[in-house]
């Protein structure tokens, strides 16, 4: 089974899944990079060029796609709940966890980001607790566990997720520490 990491944007999906990847012995697929390097395009520039909606398009195909083999961890756009059929596949194909972060600690990560389009805006802070009121339920929902981001270091979320995947026979088959 798949693992997949929801959560909203600046709350450390990448940098975790690649991290937790490496540790697993899985491979990692971070769903934006697909789409990116697919459409030889950034996110930024799809939304400019496309629209929202034919990149909500291209991200629903990506995630069918990635969900569909074992062994891999699979960090999500922050968006791909918005959709109840992504919502479906990444409840019964996937293991599937919410990195959960409060509105006001993704705006000290994110107060000097470029590159995620639904973020430049007069008031980003604003629109970061606007996207968490919907979003909190719709990550809770799908996901089969959820991990608080607060304070812990990287490194101790990665320990406390595989210690979880542990336990369900899914984490790293040796300890690395
Ligand atoms: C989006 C989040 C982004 C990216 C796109 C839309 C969103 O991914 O998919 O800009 O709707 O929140 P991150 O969560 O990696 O920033």
């Amino acid at each position: 089974m798949p693992i997949a990491l929801v959560g909203m944007p600046g709350s450390g999906k990448s940098t975790i899944g690649r991290l937790l990847a490496r540790r697993c012995d899985f491979e990692f697929f971070d769903s934006d990079a697909v789409i990116e390097k697919a459409e030889g395009y950034s996110v930024r520039e799809l939304f400019e060029r496309l629209g929202e909606e034919r990149f909500r398009e291209l991200e629903a195909l990506t995630i069918d796609r990635l969900t569909a083999l074992p062994n891999r961890v699979i960090s999500t756009g922050g968006g791909v709940v918005i959709s109840s059929s992504n919502r479906d596949i990444l409840k019964t194909r996937c293991h599937c966890i919410y990195l959960r972060s409060t509105p006001e600690e993704l705006f000290r990560r994110l107060k000097n980001d470029r590159k995620r389009p639904l973020l430049q805006v007069r008031d980003p802070l604003e629109a970061l607790k606007q996207l968490f009121l919907i979003r909190d339920p719709l990550y809770t929902a799908t996901a089969n566990s959820i991990v608080e981001t607060g304070h812990p270091s990287v490194s101790s979320l990665v320990n406390t997720i595989s210690l979880q995947l542990n336990k369900i026979g899914l984490g790293p088959k040796r300890h690395l520490a």
